[in-house]
């Protein structure tokens, strides 16, 4: 049985090629959202694998409710951040899993939901927290750091080279007038770096915000050593990222379970540490160029892949 692909996220193929799912498996999709990778390893594991879905954003969790109910009492929802994943799991009796997926970051649905504040392109609320029901918004981290802390923003999370000289702007204009909107942003940024190239002025900000906002890196951080924990021997964490700082961040994580020695100037160097996992994909896997050409989001996608050992 599998449900109407009415959202097909970008590198499934790869990854469920990869994750193996099988009849009667047990996953926890930890960012399940639209619920494609979902329904197509419900799919799999049909008739009687079950799934863990989680999703940190209330309204995703919903709609991904709506599209996997056709598969009953198989799945299992749960509203929360990643980065308790193993609570979650233990809450769930989700420990020992064939496999975990993390399609990380913003969906297009969140993006073209004007009212989530996530797009520098639609006239919304400078919002965009996956979880609104806590944390700070964007528009209250724009209201209240100071200009270093804004370029410290903009340049660890946006690679934004024009860092400082938008800082010193958002600062000057909410002077005169709170920056409460996307489209307000967005001038903001615009009004110092002109309007050239193909890429929007914002683009980079407005990442780099989301990523603050949301604690993204911290999440990840903590999130993939739980879920290889929570692997049996032989299942397989997949991991698809969207921008070079998480794909760092996974290949490191992989690398330093890889059983790789340690890197040491030491005379004597420490005992290389057992293996925990063994690297899938010596390099991430890129989208194809079709689906390069079809969607730019998945132009900066990269999965990777590693097995418990
Ligand atoms: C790219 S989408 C996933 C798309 C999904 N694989 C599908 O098939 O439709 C990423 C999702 O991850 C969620 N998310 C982001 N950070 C999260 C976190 N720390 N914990 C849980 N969910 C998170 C977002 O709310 C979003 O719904």
């Amino acid at each position: 049985m599998s449900a109407s692909p009415t959202h097909i996220p970008v590198l499934a193929a790869p990854c469920l090629e990869l994750l193996q799912p099988a009849p009667g498996g047990r996953f926890i999709d930890c960012t399940v959202n639209g619920a494609g990778l979902s329904s197509a390893i419900l799919g799999r594991t049909a008739p009687n694998g079950h799934l863990l879905a989680i999703d940190t954003d209330g309204v995703a969790l919903g709609r991904a409710r709506e599209r996997l109910a056709i598969f009953g009492e198989r799945v299992i929802y749960a509203q929360a951040n990643f980065r308790s994943l193993e609570s979650v799991a233990r809450e769930t009796r989700f420990t020992e899993v064939d496999g975990v997926v993390m399609d990380l970051g913003l969906s297009s649905i969140q993006l073209d939901d004007r009212e989530r504040g996530f797009a520098f392109s639609q006239e919304g609320p400078l919002d965009m927290r996956y979880d609104q029901t806590r944390g700070q918004r964007a528009a209250d981290f724009v209201a209240t750091a100071d200009a270093a802390e804004i370029e410290r923003t903009l340049r660890a999370f946006g690679e934004e080279p024009r860092a400082r000289r938008i800082a010193e702007a958002i600062v000057a204009q909410r002077r005169h007038r709170p920056i409460a909107t996307t489209t307000q942003l967005a001038d903001v940024v615009a009004s110092v770096t002109g309007r050239r190239g193909r890429i929007h002025p914002a683009t980079r900000t407005f990442q780099a915000l989301r990523i603050a906002v949301n604690d993204e890196l911290n999440a990840l951080r903590e999130a993939l050593p739980q879920a290889v924990r929570l692997l049996r021997r032989g299942a397989r964490l997949a991991v698809i990222s969207f921008h070079s700082l998480e794909d760092r961040m996974v290949k490191a994580f992989f690398a330093s379970l890889s059983g790789r020695p340690v890197e040491s100037r030491l005379p004597v160097p420490p005992p290389t540490p057992p293996a925990e996992i063994r690297i899938i994909t010596r390099h991430p896997v890129m989208a194809p160029p079709e689906e390069r050409m079809a969607n730019p989001r998945s132009r900066s996608a990269r999965l990777r892949v590693a097995e418990r050992v």
